[in-house]
């Protein structure tokens, strides 16, 4: 699938008669208030959530600075659950599936006792007050979501760190946000091994490295029996024997819209993380709005999003936007292929999971694992299917949608960023025909455009993909750094630039290019390493691709292609020019990769992104750098072995 192929990208596929009229109708509406009056339509939305006091002002915008509501009054973590016992307070907020397989559910109710028994002991224990900064360090159960509903509760900012991040970038993380309290577990369960969650901690805080951090909450998830480890400098608390002490039963803290609600880091140009800050009604009232829209959410539907809490698409797309609408969520602790590659259509079947949202690497494994792999299950209970993280080449799209929604279910293809809260971008099926590969529209309420780095607009074509209108649920800072802030989003347009290029064709469609900082210049051609990538998967044998640049003397720099096969093919010479050959054919010549590596895995974080950085080195013959945050590791070790045989 080559760039043009992408962008030739001629099917419309038309799901509209899978939406129900009435929500349909309701889309409409949107579009056209959103159109006539931005402003009005966001504060429409924002009233779907719980005030306590109504806002006095709906947007003040000193670019690029925003605040959203401003003097409006609300809870975050009222508004997932306070605000349903009523209604809805038997009703199953969680369904938690664990890697071995048993399941909990919790309802509204107990989630809302969870919360408050941790949030009255954060207060009273630990003399957490509102705006204090809550580190958050847990493996996928049901007290990692209690813990960020907890501090949203009493109004600490949580700073939710991945459990495959290593000592190193907890410690960052904790020292950066300045945390007075860490929530963590003594381990967690990863394909049938035991994460040393303990030991991490341990390493972190080593040599009273986070003197700001006062107090260690641990979780005995693994061996609750054991004793807690001595944390020398810190105090440490056992989880459960915390939130049994009699609790002081607090009301939700009463927060202004612009309190910060959460940070989350995450990776940016250079290598000091940065901590994205989210404030609270815009927040909100986009997760709120978004999640219902998107996923087409009814009171019936069971939802299941397979990202970690760890990422963003967690954070707003697991726990936000799907409690504050009342839905059923599914949480599953382990991995797709634990204990066999038929987990993941295992828990829809046993769930009855109508909505399943998930990214375009894992849609490629699935495909690579062969259909044979799902055929005993029964997934006639899904309905609509979503996907995220990166451009999802057609033919993953066209698997999915044919073997995984059996043509039956619309699939959104959402964009977004860590830095815009929520989805900003994708085709809703009562809108519009799906396009395979393309995110397509904005939703009603942004504004995007594709512009030329002078930042005109492009009406057909390619170019910078830009936000041109503030929105409540973008991010409000990066913490501590104004600098960056201003230099990474506003300095390149005078406009928000998300760092993605993205193509525009003649119906409005707006396809999402990738990154346009993995542009490689061969020999003053600008190649796009996904362009490359995506012809490189047309090739019937391949799985997956990732391509690198590296020196070149006389092109500057040439491409290097890791090529991962479908199980039953084998590295030949013969497969590897005929891969050269798709390349030539579907690009030119001069993408052709100059050297093509075969390899039994790529390495990929665990929320699925090709670590390009990492192949780069080892193609370059340097060490492969910081490997903590893969999900993979051990392929690392044979692609440097291999690298040091070319
Ligand atoms: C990429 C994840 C194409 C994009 C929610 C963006 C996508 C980055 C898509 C943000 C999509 C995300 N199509 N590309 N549907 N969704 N991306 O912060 O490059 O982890 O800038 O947020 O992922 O990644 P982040």
């Amino acid at each position: 699938m080559s760039l043009e192929t992408l962008l030739n990208e001629a099917r419309l596929i038309d799901m509209s008669a899978s939406i129900e009229t009435d929500r349909s109708t309701t889309i409409a509406a949107y579009f056209k208030r959103a159109q006539e009056d931005r402003l009005g339509f966001w504060e429409d939305r924002a009233r779907e959530l719980h005030w306590f006091k109504e806002w006095d002002k709906t947007l003040s915008w000193n670019k690029p600075h925003a605040k959203w509501f401003e003097g409006g009054k609300l809870n975050a973590a009222y508004n997932c659950l306070d605000l349903h016992l009523e209604k809805y307070g038997t009703k199953t907020a969680m369904i938690w599936e664990s890697e071995d397989g048993t399941s909990q559910h919790l309802s509204y109710e107990d989630l809302h006792h969870r919360v408050v028994a941790l949030a009255s002991q954060l207060k009273e224990k630990f003399g957490i007050q509102k705006g204090d900064r809550v580190t958050i360090y847990m493996p996928m159960v049901p007290e990692l979501a209690v813990a960020v509903l907890a501090c949203a509760r009493i109004g600490a900012v949580h700073s939710v760190v991945f459990a495959g991040f290593s000592a190193t970038s907890l410690r960052d993380r904790i020292q950066d946000s300045d945390s007075k309290l860490l929530i963590s577990a003594d381990g967690g369960y990863r394909r049938g091994a035991v994460v040393p969650l303990q030991a991490i901690v341990t390493e972190a805080l080593s040599n009273n490295s986070c003197p700001k951090l006062d107090d260690v909450l641990v979780y005995r998830y693994i061996s609750p029996k054991e004793p807690l480890a001595d944390l020398g400098d810190y105090q440490v608390h056992d989880y459960l024997e915390t939130v049994s002490e009699n609790p002081v039963h607090h009301d939700a803290e009463v927060m202004d819209s612009e309190d910060p609600l959460f940070i989350l880091y995450t990776s940016g140009t250079t290598g000091k993380p940065k901590g994205i800050v989210h404030t609270t009604g815009g927040y909100m009232t986009h997760a709120k709005y978004s999640a219902r829209t998107v996923f087409d959410l009814t009171p019936n539907d069971v939802y299941w999003c397979t990202a970690d809490v760890g990422w963003i698409t967690g954070h707003t797309y697991m726990l936000y936007g799907l409690l504050s609408n009342a839905a059923t969520i599914v949480m599953y602790e382990g991995t797709p292929d634990f204990p066999n590659q038929s987990r993941f259509w295992e828990i829809i079947d046993k769930h009855q999971v109508s909505i399943f949202y998930t990214a375009p690497t894992a849609i490629r494994c699935f495909m690579k694992w062969g259909d044979d792999k799902i055929s005993d299950y029964d997934l006639s209970s899904l309905r609509l299917l979503g996907t995220v993280g990166e451009p999802i080449n057609p033919e993953a799209w066209m698997w999915y949608y044919s073997v995984i929604g059996k043509e039956r279910c619309p699939i959104v293809d959402t964009w977004w960023q860590t830095e815009t809260g929520g989805i900003m971008m994708t085709t809703l099926p009562s809108h519009k025909p799906l396009k395979p590969g393309s995110a397509g529209f904005a939703l009603p309420g942004i504004s995007a455009q594709i512009v030329t780095v002078d930042g005109d607009a492009v009406s057909v074509g390619g170019g910078l993909l830009t936000l041109t209108e503030p929105w409540p649920s973008m991010l409000r800072g990066v913490w501590g750094d104004e600098n960056r802030f201003i230099e990474t989003y506003w300095s390149t347009l005078d406009t928000y630039f998300a760092g993605d290029g993205a193509s525009i064709d003649a119906n409005g469609y707006i396809t999402v290019l990738g990154r346009i900082d993995d542009v490689l210049n061969v020999a003053g051609h600008r190649i796009g390493t996904m362009e490359v990538e995506s012809a490189i998967i047309e090739h019937p044998a391949v799985a997956e691709s990732a391509v690198v640049g590296i020196p070149d003397d006389l092109k500057g720099q040439a491409i290097m292609a890791f090529v991962m096969l479908k199980g039953g093919f084998e590295e030949s010479e013969a497969l590897i020019s005929e891969i050269r050959q798709v390349v030539s054919d579907s690009i030119g010549p001069i993408a052709k990769p100059k050297m093509i590596m075969i390899t039994p895995d790529l390495p990929k974080t665990r929320s699925g992104k090709i670590m390009r950085r990492i192949l780069k080195n080892l193609a370059c013959g340097d060490s492969a750098g910081d490997v903590t945050t893969l999900g993979n590791p051990d392929c690392v070790k044979e692609i440097e072995a291999k690298c040091q045989t070319l």
